[in-house]
């Protein structure tokens, strides 16, 4: 898909479709060439509600005002309507609300993203006919628009879905095709195909020179032998330095405390969060940002077997702290306390981790919604305003020292589960944060993306299976820090 940002009037271009969105169910707009075809299918331009018109050669999709994500939702509810068609060229207007909302990123990310299939084990592919997308500057309101400020933002959203589709290709394929050691081959691929991008995979071997005792326990039991994957981007004269780290469970089993069948399905997805930072950095280097960035994904199987590791064992994890495990599928943080510990090496100035930590997280926020944590409020706060400009959702979970007791061993320095079972998203990040150093702990976020990385039915303009949550609301985070410093 080719965009284009055109300063002709939209009646000017030539396009084989257009798509019109009815904003505030104002059928009276200009735009509106149909109104009585309209009127006679019923269409009142309510939410989600999409009209084709295959003779006028144009769709209409309800959008209920002007706003970013309303927006992403009317645009992939109209690409829907034409997905069958054979158009290769659209043409729509510019939605702009006011000058510092264009919207601009919302067309654009409501057709990458909306456009996305997953058709890889597919023998018939469905072929998306369309080549051409030309936005005109052209407002539905007053507003005057530029075509060099929309070309900016085009950029920006461009890079941003396809870092989001490129995340959700990762976390959709087969456990025994993305292993740790395929994930990996990717983290090369990409350091050779963007500058300034490097690339490092560490083996079992490393593991055990950087004394990774967790990590390596839970990936004792696999055939696929585990990968500590770090891409680094570094552009010259950086001017913060930031670690993303990533859970990459490329199978969660559960261990020996073997998942029940029903809920073991779905579970490739546990390196969702790998899959995330993977393409955070991807975008971040082709958005030339001006941040040294880490990616560091524990990449890993979590399986059963002869040497699996057990309830009862007691690690001893790379910062020297001592974990009882008393349940071998609260496993993700194991690999993730060993990452965090060598990410905290580094002196970042920002810490983020993306995991599908805890069931738990998907019971407190839903199915759709992230959970955001950490000790500094603005930080949390501002992740929060990011992933909601992103189209992102998220909530706070907020920690309290009676819930960090929960993790008390009577052998070990701490537990790897809680001793209750409320509160599990939040004892989960509080595990976690038994790997932060003190100096660290204002800098870091944990976000638990268990609930939206994976939901196996179509939702807004997601598809059934990975979403890729957290690419967008990090790298908005990252845009909006450049615009600040
Ligand atoms: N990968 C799971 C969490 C998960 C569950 C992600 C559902 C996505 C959907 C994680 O490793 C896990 O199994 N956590 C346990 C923790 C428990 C043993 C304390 C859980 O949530 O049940
Ligand atoms: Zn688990
Ligand atoms: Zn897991």
């Amino acid at each position: 898909m080719e965009f284009h940002i055109s300063t002709k009037k939209i009646n000017q271009i030539t396009a084989d479709c257009e798509i019109i969105l009815v904003s505030n169910k104002n059928l009276k707009h200009k735009w509106i060439k149909d109104l009585k075809d309209l009127n006679t299918l019923d269409f009142q331009g309510n939410e989600e509600e999409v009209v084709f018109l295959p003779h006028q050669h144009r769709v209409y999709a309800g959008c209920k005002e002007l706003n970013h994500d309303n927006i992403r939702l009317a645009v992939s509810g109209a690409l829907k309507a034409i997905k069958k068609t054979k158009y290769k060229s659209i043409k729509i207007g510019s939605y702009c609300a006011n000058k510092k909302q264009t919207n601009i990123s919302a067309i654009v990310e409501g057709f990458v993203l909306g456009s996305y299939i997953f058709d890889m084990y597919k023998s018939k592919k469905d072929k998306n006919s369309i080549k051409n997308i030309t936005i005109s500057t052209e407002n539905y309101g007053r507003l005057k628009v530029e075509g060099k400020e929309l070309r900016k933002e085009l950029n920006f959203a461009k890079i941003v879905a396809n870092a989001t589709n490129f995340s959700k290709d990762i976390a959709n394929q087969a456990p025994d095709d993305m292993t740790p050691v395929a994930m990996a081959k990717l983290g090369k691929k990409l350091s050779a195909e963007i500058e300034n991008v490097t690339c490092f995979a560490g083996s079992e071997k490393f593991l055990e020179k950087e004394k990774m005792g967790a990590f390596l326990a839970v990936s004792r039991a696999s055939e696929h032998a585990p990968r500590l994957i770090h891409l680094k981007y570094k552009p010259k004269n950086a001017k913060k330095k930031i670690t993303f780290v990533g859970k990459g469970l490329t199978y969660d089993s559960g261990g020996l405390s073997l998942k029940p069948g029903s809920a073991m399905t779905t579970m490739k997805s546990d390196k969702s969060g790998g899959a995330a930072v993977m393409g955070i950095l991807k975008a971040a280097a082709e958005l030339k940002l001006p941040f040294e960035i880490h990616a560091i994904i524990g990449a890993t199987e979590n399986m059963i077997g002869g040497n699996a590791y057990k309830p009862d064992d007691v690690l001893v994890a790379r910062n020297g702290k001592t974990i009882e495990v008393k349940n071998t599928d609260a496993e993700g943080r194991l690999v993730l306390a060993d990452c965090l510990s060598y990410a905290q090496d580094l002196k970042p100035d920002y810490i983020f981790d993306l995991a599908t930590l805890t069931g738990a997280c998907v019971v407190a926020l839903g199915e759709y919604t992230s959970g955001i944590m950490g000790h500094d409020k603005s930080l949390k706060r501002s992740m929060e305003n990011a992933a909601e400009k992103s189209g992102e959702l998220s909530s706070p979970l907020p920690f309290n020292r009676y819930l960090a007791k929960l993790l008390k061993s009577s052998v070990a320095d701490i537990s790897n589960i809680s001793s209750s079972r409320y509160g599990g998203a939040i004892t989960a990040a509080l595990f976690l944060d038994n790997f932060i150093e003190e100096e660290n702990k204002d800098k870091w976020l944990h976000l638990d993306i268990a609930g939206p990385a994976y939901v196996e039915s179509d939702w807004g303009y997601n598809q059934a299976g990975a979403s890729g949550a957290g690419v967008r609301m990090s790298l908005y985070w990252l845009q909006e820090l450049k615009n600040r410093i």
